[in-house]
């Protein structure tokens, strides 16, 4: 049978999330999708009424088909965590079990087990704030929904992925090197969540045979990366100052991201991938 896959953070079709969910599905993976709760409505009703229709081509003109969208909040692990505000919101209280452990255990009662785990998701309230100006609070609600929102996910699911499995997520050159203009302790988060990497790998390698990578995507005009503010200035950088001069597409992730959770990448794991045109091979902009 195919594999099937669970891609938390995709709430339109212009993201990375996106993307890898189309690569997967051209390569005959089963598509769930983990949605913001706040965003849930808005997507699921663009996606009924076709309006994702043409972003939905594959290469075989086939139409991708996600079997299922699941509400989602990653920075709340359970019903527990979640504050009196949330519950009440009335964003989140027309759907239910959207925690990350209810979440798993729904996707477990629908279809058993999953063989991949996509995380495409990044949250930083303070991110256009230089990391001298960023509050305590700010730093780790950026940590909290970048990075242990990870963690949580890989330690929910994995007790459903089958042996052979793959897990990847999607970090950003800001981790290793100066990015002016990446604040809010986003830059901390994506180190948290490279680091991670490497000692998830070994934990999920050893107990469950599963890989976990992380991909360090180049720039993209995302709904995410607009709300940041810099992100046609770092889509022109890296143009002009990559080996490869073009534009990167999020397909080239997407295919990537294929590469790196199929048995053509068995050996590899607790790896930062870098798919960017070559950009964080520069040591200086020419
Ligand atoms: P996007 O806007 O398509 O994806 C981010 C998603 O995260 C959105 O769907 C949003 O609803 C979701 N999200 C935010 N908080 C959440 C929460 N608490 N629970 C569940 N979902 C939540 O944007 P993009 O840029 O494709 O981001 C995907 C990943 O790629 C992120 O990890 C981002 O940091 C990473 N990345 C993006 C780059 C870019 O230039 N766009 C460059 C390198 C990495």
């Amino acid at each position: 049978r195919g594999k099937r896959a669970f891609i938390a953070g995709v709430a339109d079709d212009k993201g990375y999330g996106w993307a890898i969910a189309k690569s997967l599905a051209a390569a005959g993976a089963e598509i769930l999708l983990g949605t913001w709760v706040p965003a849930l409505n808005i997507f699921e009703t663009s996606l009924r009424r076709g309006k994702f229709d043409e972003s939905r081509v594959l290469p075989d003109g086939s139409l991708m088909e996600i079997t299922k969208v699941y509400p989602l909040d990653a920075v709340f692990d359970n019903p527990d965590d979640v504050p009196e505000d949330i519950k009440t919101n009335k964003r989140y209280a027309g759907s239910s079990k959207w925690t990350v452990e209810e979440v798993a255990e729904t996707v477990k009662q629908d279809f058993g087990t999953i063989d991949i785990l996509v995380h495409s998701l990044a949250n930083g309230p303070e991110v256009s704030k230089p990391l001298l100006e960023t509050s305590r609070k700010g730093y780790l609600a950026a940590i909290s929904a970048s990075s242990y929102s990870y963690v949580s996910l890989l330690k929910h699911f994995i007790p459903i992925m089958n042996p052979g499995g793959a897990s990847i997520s999607l970090t950003y050159i800001a981790a290793e090197r100066i990015i002016p203009g990446y604040g809010g302790g986003m830059s901390s988060a994506k180190a948290a969540l490279e680091s991670d990497t490497r000692v998830l790998a070994f934990e999920a390698g050893r107990r469950h045979k599963v890989r976990v990578n992380t991909i360090s995507a180049g720039p993209l005009g995302s709904r995410a990366a607009k709300a940041i503010g810099f992100i046609d200035t770092m889509i022109e950088y890296s143009i002009s100052n990559s080996p490869i001069q073009k534009e990167l597409a999020a397909e080239e992730v997407g295919n990537a991201a294929a590469f790196l959770v199929s048995p053509l990448a068995s050996a590899i794991t607790g790896a930062v991938i870098y798919v960017d045109n070559g950009l964080n091979a520069m040591g200086v902009a020419v």
